[in-house]
Order: structure tokens, then C-alpha cells, then sequence
């Protein structure tokens, strides 16, 4: 679903959150620990993010957890994250169902090994019904995957007869993207002062409101949420519109 040029110019707060979560191995190393440990202190950071989201009754929460490229890391390193990623995963599942979140992963799932890939689907299958937080996983994801699988399916539909090369618009690009079926993301976060998308989400973040921290992600958690937050209600939405234009609607 794009975001569009009825949405108020003002709002309260997003309805979905987008988040690189970068700092992990500085934070570590600036700890004297390993890279390793900077990822394992990340996980309480997701958990006390997610905590305050479900507080504010956010739709949905996008985290940046494994980039396509991050398969270029030290293979210590790659495994142990995979490795976090499952643990997480059988940790979590319960604790997520009963708060009535909806986990899914988005990403590139076929490089995974058979134990990730049904962990996924086991906790995706638990909590597809739920109503609460919307949780993407973006997991070997990149926003350039992202499109090139989109038109790929498209460019099948072309070749089968089933449409016609007439019929690629931007929304129908849009349908075949990951998490169609959610609004685009209004805010995107990134930690540890890095000033780059790093190939996240790309066509959906052409109007979102950017914000970058400092903070190292180990050390993010709710009250830093609420900073993101304060910033965001300041931001005047224009989809190309006029100030004027968009402060008639309110
Ligand atoms: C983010 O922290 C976690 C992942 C990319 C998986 P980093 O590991 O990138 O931490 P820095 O950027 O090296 O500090
Ligand atoms: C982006 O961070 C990926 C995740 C947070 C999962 P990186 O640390 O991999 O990004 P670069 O390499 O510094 O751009
Ligand atoms: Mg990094």
C-alpha cells in the first residue's frame, strides 16, 4: 500500500517504523568484547523496542537484522548471527503470540539452511492470525533484491501472456514488493551515525521521514524510540504538495 497525498501533513505517529539497527560491533569493541557479544547485547534492544511499539499501538516494525551483502562478514561471525537468528526465533515465539504480534521475515529465504527455514515458517505460522504489531524480519534482505524479484514475477506474467508490458505501472511494481499489503514506511531509523540506507528498503522509503542517531544499537531502547518519535510529529508530509496545500486538509 503507498502512502498517499490524503494523509494528514502532521502526524501524531508513524504507522510503521523502519530500522537499521547498526552499531553492534563498535559498541562491542569500544567494550573491549568481541564483535560477537556487541549482536548478543542487540537482541534486548530489539526486545525493548518492540515493547515500546506494542505500547503505542504501532502497526508495523520493520528491522534491518541481515543485509544481502552482510554474507561478506568473517564466517564466525555470519554463523553466529544465523545462529542468534534461530535462537531468537524459538526464544521469542511464544512470548510474541501472546502479546498478539505478527512475525514475519522478509528477505531472501532460499539461501537459509532447512533449520532456519522452518523455524520461520513454524513462528510465522503461530502468529499469522494476529492482529497486534506487525514485525517484519528483514533477513538476507536487500531493497535491490527486493525489486529485482518483483519484476522478475512481473516479467513471468509478460512471458506467460497473462498481462500485458502495458500494464507495468508503478503500483503494480509496488503489489509485487515485500509487504504489499502494509503501508510504506513513515519513519526510518538508523543507529550509530551511520548516514546511508546500506541497499534497506528502497522504492518504499521514497517518502519517508528520515532520522539517524548516534546511539550505538546495543544501547537503543524505548526512551530513544520516543526521541525518534518527537522528531517525527515536528515533520510537515508533503508528497510533493505545497505547505499550504497540505495544511488546508488538517
Ligand atoms: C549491525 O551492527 C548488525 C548487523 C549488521 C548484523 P554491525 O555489526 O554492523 O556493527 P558495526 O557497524 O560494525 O559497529
Ligand atoms: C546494515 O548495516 C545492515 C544491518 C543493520 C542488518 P551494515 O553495517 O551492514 O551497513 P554498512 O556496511 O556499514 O553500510
Ligand atoms: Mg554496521
Amino acid at each position: 500500500m503507498s502512502s498517499n497525498s490524503t494523509q494528514p501533513a502532521f502526524q501524531l505517529l508513524p504507522r510503521h517504523i523502519a530500522i537499521i539497527m547498526d552499531g553492534n560491533g563498535r559498541w562491542a569493541k569500544k567494550k573491549f568484547l568481541p564483535r560477537l557479544a556487541g549482536h548478543k547485547a542487540g537482541v534486548e534492544a530489539v526486545q525493548q523496542t518492540v515493547k515500546r511499539c506494542v505500547e503505542k499501538k504501532i502497526e508495523v516494525l520493520t528491522l534491518f537484522a541481515f543485509s544481502s551483502e552482510n554474507w561478506r562478514r568473517p564466517q564466525e561471525e555470519v554463523s553466529y548471527l544465523m545462529q542468534l537468528f534461530i535462537n531468537a526465533l524459538k526464544n521469542e515465539a511464544k512470548k510474541l503470540h501472546e502479546q498478539n504480534i505478527q512475525l514475519r521475515v522478509i528477505g531472501d529465504r532460499t539461501r537459509f539452511d532447512e533449520k532456519l527455514r522452518q523455524q520461520i515458517d513454524e513462528v510465522e505460522n503461530l502468529t499469522a492470525n494476529n492482529t497486534g504489531l506487525k514485525l517484519l524480519l528483514a533477513t538476507n534482505y536487500g531493497g535491490q533484491w527486493d525489486i529485482t524479484q518483483a519484476v522478475q514475477r512481473i516479467a513471468a506474467k509478460i512471458e506467460s501472456g497473462a498481462i500485458s508490458s502495458l500494464a507495468v505501472t508503478d503500483e503494480l511494481i509496488q503489489q509485487h514488493l515485500s509487504f504489499a499489503d502494509l503501508p510504506d514506511p513513515d519513519l526510518f531509523i538508523r543507529t550509530s551515525g551511520e548516514l546511508r540506507i546500506s541497499n534497506f528498503i528502497l522504492w518504499q522509503l521514497a517518502y519517508t521521514e528520515l532520522y539517524f542517531s548516534d546511539v550505538l544499537w546495543p544501547d537503543f531502547n524505548g526512551d530513544e524510540l520516543d526521541r525518534a518519535f518527537a522528531f517525527f510529529t515536528t515533520r510537515e508530509r508533503r508528497f510533493g504538495c505545497t505547505s499550504e496545500q497540505v495544511t488546508q486538509r488538517i
